[in-house]
């Protein structure tokens, strides 16, 4: 075992955190109980590349006790939890490269050692270390997983090129995944981010929400649910309409550039805030990324009207513009709820690792046999992991009678 950590005193911390996840994600421990007697990953050598929070500490164990031989990095330079980290190396014993605050270059030499296990399955959280896989050729490969949404739009991008050359699983696209974690997880934990970072009453602001997608929507929700004025901006005019009926505000970034507060972009796209853009903020205007990557928001184009900038706490940045306003970006325009603060929830991470856990075993038992394409997840999984999730909630639901079930599946009955 080899690992590169920032400190591994921290581990006593990162083990009582990982156990309090633990508690809350009944769908996962349920399936390491059930996996940990066969272990169907015996022999099976799993390459992550997933933010190293006290959740993705409770899928490790997962994957350890089902049989897996892991190694480990972070899929982003600012997301990792330094004792979480600490404690896979110590006490579970995994090859594990991940700090919080590293250089880019660190950033992929960690991507490259936790490769160097020569991995049969990657479960991955945004495609670099797929792509980096891509430029190696490990027989050993079956298959990998994707987390998010940036991630798949890459995959599927390669795909299309032709050069996809393992099969990935869009956990992302699983309905337990994005319509929870996307949504509930991403917009409670990124004002969580922003009330961290900044100890702001978000009651009576304006907040400007870039995008409505899931994580718009979510975030938006909470946002207004704090009492916020939410103003959403948008390209896609079901998405802009969606949120008008919703009850926001929609208009251009252009004229929302002039009225907002608080800003969260959530696209995945790269220039949705540019130099005219911040010319026209109000002095004080407090800027959060939500997306995957820091592309969202244009640092250069901050920087390039910034006379100097000066650091208010770790994550947030102040920078002084030729116009004279003061703007403040958190958490260097990373994933603002893993930068300033814990990440998604527990419980919803419970059903997106389940869905990931589940997609491991597939395939590394049928990875050989599928095509180099991106798959779905099965909706049998889905629905199983939705049903474990409400019977561990002590929720019942009604199921069809036989009746009822020809009924929706017919034609002929109309009254
Ligand atoms: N912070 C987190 O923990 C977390 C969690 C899940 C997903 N994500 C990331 O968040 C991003 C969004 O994910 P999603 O699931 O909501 O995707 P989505 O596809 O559901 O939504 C994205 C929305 O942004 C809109 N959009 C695209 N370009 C735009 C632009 N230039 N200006 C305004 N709107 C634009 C799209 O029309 C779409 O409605 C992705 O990068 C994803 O990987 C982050």
């Amino acid at each position: 075992m080899e690992f590169r950590i920032k400190d591994i005193t921290l581990a006593k911390e990162g083990k009582n955190r990982i156990e309090w996840a633990e508690a809350h994600m009944p769908v996962l421990v349920a399936l390491r109980q059930k996996y940990e007697k066969t272990k169907p990953l015996k022999g099976i050598r799993v390459a992550g590349c997933l933010h190293v929070t006290k959740e993705t500490g409770v899928l490790v164990r997962t994957l350890k006790a089902a049989g897996a031989e892991l190694s480990w990095c972070g899929c982003n330079p600012l997301s990792t939890q330094d004792d979480v980290a600490a404690s896979l190396a110590q006490d579970e014993g995994i090859s594990i490269f991940a700090s919080r605050g590293v250089t880019q270059q660190e950033y992929y030499d960690d991507i490259h050692s936790a490769m160097m296990i020569e991995p049969h399955v990657t479960i991955d959280d945004g495609a670099d270390l797929t792509v980096e896989m891509h430029k190696k050729n490990f027989n050993s490969i079956r298959g990998g997983t994707e987390e998010t949404t940036t991630g798949v739009i890459r995959l599927r991008a390669m795909q299309k090129a032709g050069k996809l050359m393992y099969p990935i699983i869009a956990v992302n696209d699983a309905e337990t995944k994005h319509d929870f974690d996307n949504i509930y997880g991403t917009g409670q934990s990124a004002l969580d981010g922003i009330i961290r970072a900044t100890n702001i009453l978000i009651s009576g602001k304006n907040v400007v929400v870039a995008g409505y997608g899931h994580v718009g929507k979510g975030i938006s929700r909470r946002a207004a649910g704090l009492g916020a004025n939410v103003i959403v901006t948008e390209v896609d005019p079901i998405a802009a309409l969606k949120a008008k009926m919703d009850g926001y505000a929609v208009t251009k970034m252009e004229k929302a550039a002039e009225m907002g507060d608080v800003f969260i972009t959530t696209t995945g796209c790269k220039d949705v805030i540019v130099d005219k853009d911040i010319a026209k903020m109000k002095d004080g205007a407090i800027l959060a990324n939500a997306g995957h990557f820091n592309v969202e928001i244009s640092i250069p184009a901050i920087e390039k009207q910034t006379v100097h900038q000066n650091k208010i706490n770790e994550n947030i940045m102040q920078y002084v513009l030729k116009n004279g306003s003061r703007i403040y970006l958190l958490g260097e325009g990373r994933l603002v709820n893993l930068a300033a603060a814990e990440g998604h929830p527990s419980e919803v991470m419970d059903m997106s690792f389940a869905n990931q856990f589940l997609s491991i075993i597939k395939l590394a038992q049928q990875g050989d046999t599928m095509k180099p394409l991106v798959y779905d997840i099965d909706r049998s999984q889905d629905q199983e992991i939705a049903l474990a999730k409400l019977q561990s909630m002590s929720i019942e639901i009604d199921s069809l009678t036989p009746p009822q079930k020809t009924y929706l599946e017919g034609f002929n009955e109309g009254t």
